[in-house]
């Protein structure tokens, strides 16, 4: 398995390209499934995950080339075949419950393997089935799967989620576009990512109004046709980059960044000293060379603070100046990555969801590892700020969400690299 070695201590100056957002690709790819014309989507990233749905995809009879790289994918599903979405495929990735929704109001049927657990807590899809179940959709829990089912099509309704889900509101999307009448969505996602995907399903022929507030209509239309659709930049990737002058020192720019899908992070990151601003070419932050001062975060769905930043934001608080406190609201169990920062001389003390760090001045350099995407990351950050090496173990969560990772970093002067594993 690979590993990431890391030198500390160098201050960063550059630009970095910020990907198309892995998590919008990831719901945008599966609205191929409601219509036989092709879907285009450009800005996409190169990421495993990526390849995980475009091979649920295929499974389903979908076929899908890749372009310029894997940068843009065509996806076509005018001879859909499968209607089941096998335990192997699923298993790798929770996003893939996202195929639910759209095979059910296109075929009227769909078997879909329940997700496992999963390292950052229980992660339940209930609400994905209940919105289906709402829209009347038969839904039976079998030998692992959900076994749903809409012979005569699915109808307009009104589904209101008691808390705000992503990926609910998304599934629901994608097969309210093709229900009988009208569909309301109560307390939806306003997140980017929901934006993007009620964007180009409109391109696609959908009536949908509302996206971005917590209030989403929906008028099902009888067909949709083929589009083509850019992916919104990925604001965790950019939240991300933003850290890393913050962390190291020195100045990044993050080409493509929009300030206006990060700006709760941007501010608790200005509240610690930084100077952050909007380019002509996207987000600059700059180390003003005084040590970061503490800050309390409280995640919560957009437009709070991103639970996908918060393991990031720990890096950075792990040197700040005096006590800062994190409370994540989303998921249970998402501070994976404070053990593993306390061997790095951290000193973190977390209570349920409540983290409080006591900033140090300098971490020091160990081998770690991480069981998630976002943790694994937070590490790698912590190795640019620390004395000495830093080795991080498990690489493969991050090949799930950032592109070309130690190019971008080495690239702006981090001493980072890849060593292939055995
Ligand atoms: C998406 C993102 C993930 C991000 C999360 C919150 C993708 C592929 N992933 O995940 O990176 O961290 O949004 O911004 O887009 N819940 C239930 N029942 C359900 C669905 C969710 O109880 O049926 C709970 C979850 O356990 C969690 C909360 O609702 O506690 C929010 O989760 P949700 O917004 O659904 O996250 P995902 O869509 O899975």
């Amino acid at each position: 398995m690979d590993s990431i070695l890391i030198h500390g201590g160098t201050p960063l100056a550059g630009r970095i390209p910020i990907a198309g957002a892995k998590n919008a690709c990831l719901a945008l790819m599966p609205a191929t499934l409601l219509s036989d014309e092709p879907l285009t989507l450009t800005n996409c990233p190169r990421l495993s995950d990526i390849r995980t749905m475009t091979q649920l995809l295929q499974s389903l009879g979908a076929e899908v080339s890749q372009l310029q790289g894997g940068q843009v994918l065509v996806l076509s599903s005018h001879d859909l075949a499968g209607v089941r979405a096998d335990y192997d495929i699923v298993r790798k990735m929770r996003a893939s419950i996202l195929v639910l929704g759209p095979l059910v109001a296109r075929r009227g049927r769909a078997e879909v393997s329940l997700p496992g657990g999963c390292a950052i807590g229980a992660r339940p899809v209930d609400l994905h089935l209940r919105a289906l179940e709402a829209l009347g959709a038969a839904m039976d829990l079998r030998d692992g799967y959900v076994h749903a089912s809409a012979p005569s099509g699915l109808r307009g309704a009104v589904v209101e989620f008691p808390f705000v889900s992503v990926g609910a509101t998304e599934n629901l999307l994608l097969a309210a576009v093709l229900a009988r009448g009208t569909t309301v969505i109560r307390n939806a996602a306003r997140e980017p990512e929901v934006v993007d995907l009620a964007r180009c399903l409109r391109r696609m022929g959908a009536r949908i109004a509302g996206e971005g507030t917590g209030v989403i209509e929906i008028e099902g239309v009888d067909r949709l046709a083929g589009a083509t659709h850019p992916v919104v930049v990925d604001r965790i990737e950019l939240g991300t980059y933003m850290l890393a002058p913050a962390i190291a020192g020195g100045e990044v720019e993050c080409l493509g960044g929009r300030l206006d899908l990060v700006a709760a992070f941007a501010d608790t990151l200005a509240r610690t000293g930084m100077e952050v601003r909007a380019t002509a070419d996207g987000v600059a932050v700059r180390h003003g060379g005084a040590r970061p001062r503490a800050v309390d975060v409280v995640t919560a769905p957009f437009p709070g603070f991103p639970t996908d930043l918060q393991a990031q934001m720990m890096a950075l608080l792990c040197i700040a100046e005096g006590e800062s406190v994190l409370e994540e609201r989303i998921f249970e169990n998402r501070f994976m990555h404070a053990p593993e920062l306390l061997r790095m001389g951290a000193r973190i003390e977390v209570h349920g969801g409540t983290a409080r760090v006591h900033g140090v001045e300098r971490l020091r350099g160990a081998p770690v590892m991480a069981t998630d995407l976002r943790a694994s990351v937070s590490l790698i950050l912590a190795g640019l700020a620390a004395a000495g090496e830093t080795v991080v173990s498990r690489v493969y969560h991050l090949d799930r969400g950032y592109e070309r990772l130690e190019a971008k970093l080495s690239a702006v002067g981090a001493r980072i690299e890849r060593v292939q594993g055995t």
